[in-house]
């Protein structure tokens, strides 16, 4: 019996790598999964899934003898800690490392640590993203615990062989909160959606779909003699914006357009979180993203979701629908 703890369980991302673990047909296989208050309805929906092997369990990574609890026995960790709710970059750095110590002390034998990349490094500090520095600050501080210096000075190489990471980026799910098309007019009069967030310009956009983060975090638990002590960065597409409302319209028969905000109209917009300097990255200039290796991403996974396949399978035709916990509800 292997069992896993999944620590943002309730969330988009949690969620959707414990859908990915429950497909897969394993009697052998026990989800904890955590989370602040196990009578939310989220809570009770993810477990609702499969109770004989999900079972929720109090835990806040505010209180780390909660999460010393809920390693208790355990054999493998999913983590995404969450930068909204920890409230600060220093604050999603203390959630991680509560995570991450709490499971070398209990003995758990593989750690995913989910990240995002390093916009201030790419940017060379033009713009930062405190919301994916923070975690690419940790997964640089794993790089290190793995590193010969460290291992000579101190380790005794739990982050070399135990600890993976998994570099995600946005959801293509965002569309369905953050970047809802509004209905409107297009340049050519027609009246459709216009897609205006986030600010590409021409330049791409990277996204992955939740079920493809799903399944990358399970190739990962699955093998963890394959995958202990590496980093993976995943995407499922990347492409314009531009790009992306020409894919809807073919698939949807919806007219559609992308005009771009200037980041004038961006702060006067209304959008969500227009007014909070965490959403640099929708302002998003060139080269904010690091780039993926398709080719080795579709080996691992052939069946990768391209946004085309992802409308198709979704038939989302442009409304808006709660994705992500937290937004939902507040917390
Ligand atoms: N949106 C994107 O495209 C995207 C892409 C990649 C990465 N991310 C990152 O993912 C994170 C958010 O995760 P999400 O998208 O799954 O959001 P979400 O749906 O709002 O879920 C947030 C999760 O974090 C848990 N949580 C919050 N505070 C906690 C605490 N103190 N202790 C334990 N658990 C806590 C919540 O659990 P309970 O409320 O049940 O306790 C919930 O499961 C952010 O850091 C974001 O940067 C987002």
């Amino acid at each position: 019996m292997k069992t896993i703890l999944v620590i943002g369980s309730t969330g988009a991302m949690g969620s959707a790598v414990i859908k990915s673990l429950i497909e897969e047909a394993s009697e052998e296989l026990r989800i904890r999964a955590m989370t602040r208050d196990t009578s939310s309805e989220q809570a009770r929906n993810l477990q609702s899934l499969d109770s004989e092997r999900i079972t929720l369990v109090q835990g806040d990574l505010d209180n780390e003898a909660s999460v010393r609890a809920a390693m208790n026995g355990v054999d493998a960790v999913f983590c995404n800690t969450a930068f909204f709710a920890s409230g600060s970059v220093e604050g999603e750095r203390k959630h991680s490392f509560v995570a991450l110590n709490a499971a070398k002390d209990a003995g758990v034998s593989h750690f995913v640590y989910s990240s995002l990349d390093s916009a201030s490094r790419i940017s060379g500090g033009r713009m930062p993203v405190p919301h994916y520095d923070s975690k690419a600050s940790v997964e640089a501080e794993i790089d290190f615990r793995r590193s010969d210096e460290f291992m000579r000075q101190e380790s005794d190489g739990w982050f070399s062989r135990h600890v993976s990471v998994l570099v995600t980026c946005p959801y293509i799910e965002n569309f369905y909160d953050f970047f809802v098309p509004e209905d409107g007019t297009l340049s050519d009069g027609r009246t459709g959606k216009v897609f205006r967030g986030p600010i590409t310009g021409d330049g791409d956009w990277q996204m992955v779909a939740l079920k493809d983060l799903g399944f990358f975090a399970r190739m990962m638990l699955k093998a963890p003699d394959t995958w202990g002590g590496r980093t993976l960065r995943i995407a499922s597409e990347e492409m314009s914006m531009p790009e992306i409302a020409r894919t809807f319209e073919e698939v949807t028969g919806i007219p559609s357009e992308y005009q771009s905000m200037t980041e004038d109209d961006f702060l006067s917009s209304g959008l969500p979180h227009a007014h909070d300097p965490l959403n640099n990255m929708l302002i998003y200039r060139d080269g904010f993203f690091e780039r993926r290796d398709f080719d080795q991403l579709r080996k691992l996974h052939p069946s990768l979701t391209t946004f085309r396949q992802w409308l198709q399978d979704t038939q989302w035709r442009g409304e808006s629908k709660a994705m992500r916990k937290n937004a939902a509800t507040g917390g």
